[in-house]
């Protein structure tokens, strides 16, 4: 522990009277503290004095010989001495009392009684403040020093995990991190990326004729080949025995071909092994997959389309350089590859064109079973088509984009395709059902959304499905949403839903209902059951199509309705 008490102490004051004073209160308790006092009467004097040697403590008088207390304070300070600075000031000197905290004086004492009392107090605590303080930063410098020693041995621990301890490159573990980040960078700011996973031919018969240190030997020649041989931004890492994986950012196919084939044939001019071995010639067989050319929705799908190209490259004969694209085109047979800026637009437009009609098969695939389930009933036979047909002229009549109205046709079809997963008794069953039977029945929009929501390009139909028997005043199931919150594809599909069952299901009704008697339900229970807008619509649509002309009908009243729907 450093002592209490300052060893020297310098006062800087001008007047006589006050320097009596001074020492009046400090002369015994320097004393007794064996401290040091010096006194000076100007600020030149102060600093001669401190430049010969340091001060424990300084006071000084606001105003001194030649300049003032302040100065001094600035001199010291400009110095980079951080000895505490007490500032003497007289009564009344308040000026000198707010400039103290400014300044950053240690401390003010006033000789407001003539003796300034406190005197040694504000010394010794200036004193001990400042012993404290350099304690502290002594304390927080050497743990600074400590962090700065263990961020590095983290840095390298981090490092070493990071690498493959024979060839010095990227683990496997970490590129796959790497290829993460890389990838949701690529899609973020759309560039490509491209994936090389390179293998050696042969790589066994090396093990097997020259021993396991001549095989490592080679992993670590081809590792240096790599990184002398690859960009800054590009990441390379042994991915298994003796394969490597490439990322190439800001790279599209056929750049990913062109060096992946520079490195084929750099890599066949090499010779390995030599010393005590023969000298060894290698070929490289390497799989080539490419981002967004390729068809991949993440970075495990690109590395798998690699993986695969890599596959057939092995397949057709080694040392050749495959890619995802052309799996049935032998890439050295491409002709010159020539960068194409609307290479990506046009394949996207392809990949659009693909994903149509996988969904258009899984549609035509679907009505099968569909049509399987409405054979078991009469009543019900066609309902589903006819329900997804009539949605869409619903919802092109409400003047919605022709890809929403393919949803909602699709959705139209799909509506009750959870209603395979009830049991025939109910399903079959002539009449009203029991509270039992009827909660089971309910289940079937939910059990449809299951079944439909797995296959990614039909998420929106899957809604359709799900909420497809909501109300439009919120008395619906399953989730007794109301209004908007039902999608629009749900709120057309239920009110063409009930339309066809009242007009051709029979059944369960007492007779089939006509057009216009169907129509009229439809309209009693707009803004309860329906959306009066899609009921609206369905009714112009019906109109245009001359369906009401067969019925007799009230054209006033009807017009009545349909203003009423319209507000
Ligand atoms: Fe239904
Ligand atoms: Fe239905």
């Amino acid at each position: 522990m450093e002592k209490k008490h300052p060893g020297k102490l310098l006062i800087v004051e001008s007047n006589p009277d006050r320097i009596l004073i001074i020492r009046g209160v400090l002369d015994l308790w320097a004393k007794d503290h064996q401290s040091q006092i010096d006194f000076v009467s100007s600020v030149a004097e102060a600093v001669a004095k401190i430049s010969a040697a340091p001060f424990d403590v300084i006071l000084t008088a606001s105003r001194l010989a030649d300049k003032t207390g302040f100065d001094l304070l600035i001199e010291i300070r400009n110095r980079n001495m951080r000895t505490p600075v007490l500032l003497m000031i007289s009564e009344g000197d308040d000026q000198s009392a707010l400039g103290v905290l400014r300044f950053g004086f240690a401390d003010c004492i006033s000789d407001s009684d003539g003796s300034f009392t406190g005197l040694t107090h504000s010394i010794e605590t200036a004193h001990e403040r400042f012993v404290t303080r350099g304690r502290e930063k002594k304390v927080l410098d050497e743990l600074a020093a400590k962090n700065v020693q263990l961020r590095s041995a983290n840095a390298k621990i981090a490092e070493i995990s990071t690498r493959d301890e024979l060839t010095g490159l990227y683990n496997h573990r970490f590129f796959q991190e790497k290829a993460a980040e890389e990838f949701a960078r690529s899609m973020r700011y759309h560039y490509p990326l491209s994936c090389l996973i390179v293998d050696i031919d042969y790589f066994k018969n090396i093990n097997d004729t020259y021993g396991h240190s001549a095989g490592d030997e080679v992993l670590h020649a081809l590792a240096q080949f790599f990184t002398s041989h690859l960009r800054q931004a590009d990441t390379i890492a042994r991915y298994g025995g003796e394969e490597f994986a490439i990322l190439l950012p800001y790279t599209t196919y056929d750049g990913a071909y062109l060096m992946a084939d520079r490195l084929r044939k750099k890599i066949m001019d090499m010779t390995f092994l030599g010393g005590s071995h023969p000298s060894l010639k290698i070929s490289v067989s390497i799989g080539v997959a490419s981002y967004p050319e390729d068809p991949v929705d993440g970075k495990d799908m690109l590395l798998f389309y690699a993986d695969k190209a890599l596959y057939r490259a092995k397949g057709g004969g080694r040392n050749r350089v495959y890619l995802y694209r052309t799996m049935t085109v032998d890439a050295e047979k491409i002709p010159d590859l020539k960068f194409r800026t609307d290479k990506v637009a046009e394949f996207r437009r392809r990949l659009f064109d693909v994903s149509e009609m996988a969904k258009r098969a899984y549609i035509e695939a679907t009505k099968a079973l569909i049509n399987a389930l409405e054979a078991k009933d009469a009543h019900t036979m066609g309902h589903a088509a006819r329900v997804g047909n009539y949605s869409a002229l619903v919802a092109r009549e409400m003047g919605l984009k022709e890809d929403e109205v393919r949803i909602i046709e699709h959705g139209g079809l799909l509506h009750d395709i959870g209603k395979i997963c009830i049991s025939d008794d109910i399903l079959l069953k002539p009449g009203v059902y029991t509270p039992e039977e009827y909660e089971k029945m309910k289940a079937h929009p939910v059990l449809g959304y299951q079944i439909v929501k797995p296959i990614k390009f039909l998420a929106e139909e899957a809604l359709v499905v799900l909420y497809h028997h909501e109300w439009y005043n919120g008395e619906g199931y399953p989730y007794g949403l109301k209004d908007k919150e039902i999608p629009i594809g749900a709120r057309i599909v239920s009110v063409l839903d009930a339309y066809d069952t009242m007009r051709v299901a029979g059944g369960r009704y007492k007779r089939t209902l006509n057009c216009e008697e169907a129509v009229r339900e439809l309209i009693k229970y707009a803004g309860t059951q329906f959306d009066p807008k899609v009921v609206l619509h369905l009714v112009h649509a019906l109109l245009k199509r001359n369906d009401l002309e067969a019925d007799a009908y009230d054209r006033a009243e009807l017009e009545r309705s349909l203003k009423m729907l319209a507000a």
